[in-house]
């Protein structure tokens, strides 16, 4: 069984009451729900932090031995050389997802520290980025 998580960085514990009209009504408590139904086998987590330091322990801690990682480091995408040295640490390979297009929005959302580091990156499409992120992972 495929072995992959979530992480979520800054602000995404909102999902559902922020800027809706970028982000959607979902939370990402009922989408993780739906998906987790929707593909059985495999073996999926989820873990958020608004702490940047919180994420790069999450991200060593789980990148030896997961089959993969979704990561949507949300602001930090754009700030943290932290979280783009962990990327290139860890083993395990990682898809940058974001749920808007980023590059249609402020110019200080294009420039991002994962992508370097990145299997691929996925974006634009919604919460529907994470499924397509998982999909990648899936033989
Ligand atoms: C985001 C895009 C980022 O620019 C922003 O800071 C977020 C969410 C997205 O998923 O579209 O918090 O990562």
């Amino acid at each position: 069984m495929k072995k992959l998580i979530i992480i979520n960085g800054p602000n995404l514990n909102l999902l559902g009451k922020r800027e809706t009209n970028i982000y959607g009504n979902l939370s990402f408590t009922e989408f993780f729900d739906t998906i987790v139904n929707k593909y059985p086998n495999i073996s999926l987590e989820h873990y958020q932090s608004n702490i940047e330091g919180e994420l790069i322990d999450k991200i060593q801690e789980v990148g030896f031995d997961y089959d993969g990682i979704i990561l949507n480091a949300a602001a930090y995408t754009h700030t943290s050389v932290g979280i783009g040295d962990v990327v290139k640490a860890i083993e395990t390979p990682v898809i940058e997802v974001h749920i808007s297009n980023t590059f249609n929005r402020e110019e200080f959302r294009h420039k991002s520290y994962i992508s370097p580091n990145s299997k691929g990156v996925i974006l634009g499409f919604g919460l529907q980025s994470y499924e397509l992120a998982i999909l990648s992972f899936l033989d």
